[in-house]
């Protein structure tokens, strides 16, 4: 079997590598070891930064994103007993979020992907890469796939960037002390908005999916498992620290899903080996305060997808060749961002009372000038694309 890009992994990086191709004419095949079912119930992120919803909407599967995804114009930061507003419309004009469940984009890639004919396996076993260097190939299932290039979009756990040789790749990255205990509830927002809170018990975010189901996370010891959080110690805890302010109350409902989310931060140099791309969560995490891993995988896809129709429409393999460094910029900047909002929204056990007042005072910093909203708001809707 051959085709010019083998991709393997089906999250939203790899099916959303694959559409964009279809639509420059490349073939690809996409090579995932879940099932449809599992990928599709997976439930992960859910923040679109605007230039995601207008590379999904330009790319003909943002129909449902438009119909059932919620627009928000700014997001509450929440701490020493008092919420303020971090207002997009005022701070950065015209750029606005849309929540729409990640589970819900790699829903309408594949059904895009299946309506156009396209290649979309799943179930399949043992995949591994060979001759990274030229004539590169993918084994699977006992099956052999020869491809031009292949695309490493198999998240952080993939086979793609182990395969690379010792030596190649720089791994930057740093741990936190705690993990997100993450819920899914079939009860309504309690607020219009999400709310990041800094409570000295600890984080919590309020977030939503629908008009009916709402998403908690809850900032617990990095050893934790959902065993030790039956549903009335969730929302005991949700209550102490989101109604952290006069007036709130949470209201509550049926828990349909408990997670439990490492934080990590992490980055690979290059982001490329012979004829291997990485795209997504194979090249960098986040810890997901700032809301930028599905946002970030879909700037690399689309940097790939430039850069793969350069090579294959006129043979130029600059854009190739300069595939990482033209994506490590954005990622750095969100691995920042990232990494600044989780420091100043989380408690720290080893804290020490000038830590927690440095914390208090950039948080009173951000609220109140103008210039510092101005830089959390326009990183969190997402800065402009660099092409
Ligand atoms: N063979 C085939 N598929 C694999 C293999 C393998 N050996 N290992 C992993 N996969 C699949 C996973 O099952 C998963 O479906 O690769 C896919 C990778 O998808 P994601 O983990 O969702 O990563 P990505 O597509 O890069 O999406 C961006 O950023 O912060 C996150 O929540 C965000 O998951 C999102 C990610
Ligand atoms: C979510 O809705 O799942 C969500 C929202 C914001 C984040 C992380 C996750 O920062």
């Amino acid at each position: 079997m051959r085709t010019q890009v083998g991709i393997i992994g089906a999250g939203p990086a790899g099916l959303l590598l694959s559409h964009l191709l279809h639509l420059r004419g490349i073939s690809s095949v996409v090579l995932e070891k879940r099932s449809r079912d599992y990928v599709e119930r997976r439930v992960r992120a859910g923040v679109l930064e605007q230039g995601t919803v207008e590379t999904l909407v330009e790319a003909g599967v943002g129909e449902r994103m438009r119909r059932e995804g919620l627009p928000h114009h700014g997001i509450e930061l929440r701490y020493g007993g008092a919420g303020h507003r971090i207002p997009f419309e005022k701070l950065v004009p015209g750029r606005s979020i849309t929540v729409y469940g990640q589970q819900e984009v790699v829903k309408d890639l594949i059904a895009a992907r299946l309506a156009a004919g396209g290649d979309v396996r799943f179930d399949v076993e043992d995949v591994a890469v060979h001759s990274l260097e030229s004539e590169p190939y993918v084994t699977f299932g006992g099956e052999r796939l020869d491809c031009d290039v292949i695309a490493g979009c198999d998240g952080f756990h993939g086979v793609s960037r182990p395969a690379i040789p010792e030596g190649v790749l720089t791994v930057f990255e740093r741990e936190y002390p705690f993990a997100w205990l993450g819920i899914l509830a079939d009860v309504e927002p309690s607020s219009e908005e999400l709310i990041y809170t800094r409570t000295d018990r600890g984080f919590a975010l309020h977030s939503m999916r629908s008009p009916t189901v709402s998403r908690f996370y809850l900032q617990v010891p990095a050893d934790t498992r959902v065993e030790e959080w039956p549903d009335d110690r969730i929302w005991d805890e949700l209550r102490a620290r989101l109604e952290s302010v006069p007036g709130f109350t949470l209201t509550t409902g049926e828990i349909t899903e408990k997670g439990v989310t490492p934080m990590r931060s992490f980055v690979v140099e290059p982001m490329q080996y012979g004829r291997l791309y990485l795209a997504g969560d194979a090249a960098h995490i986040v810890p997901p305060t700032g809301a930028k891993g599905l946002n970030l995988a879909v700037a690399d896809v689309r940097v790939l997808t430039e850069a793969l129709a350069a090579y294959f429409e006129g043979g130029s393999t600059e854009l190739l060749d300069g595939y990482s460094e033209a994506c490590l910029k954005r990622v750095w900047r969100a691995q920042h961002f990232s990494w600044w909002m989780t420091m100043l929204l989380h408690t720290f056990e080893d804290d020490d009372a000038y830590g927690r007042k440095l914390q208090l005072s950039y948080l009173d910093y951000v609220t109140s000038s103008e210039a510092a909203a101005t830089t959390l708001a326009e990183n969190y809707v997402g800065l402009p694309y660099a092409t």
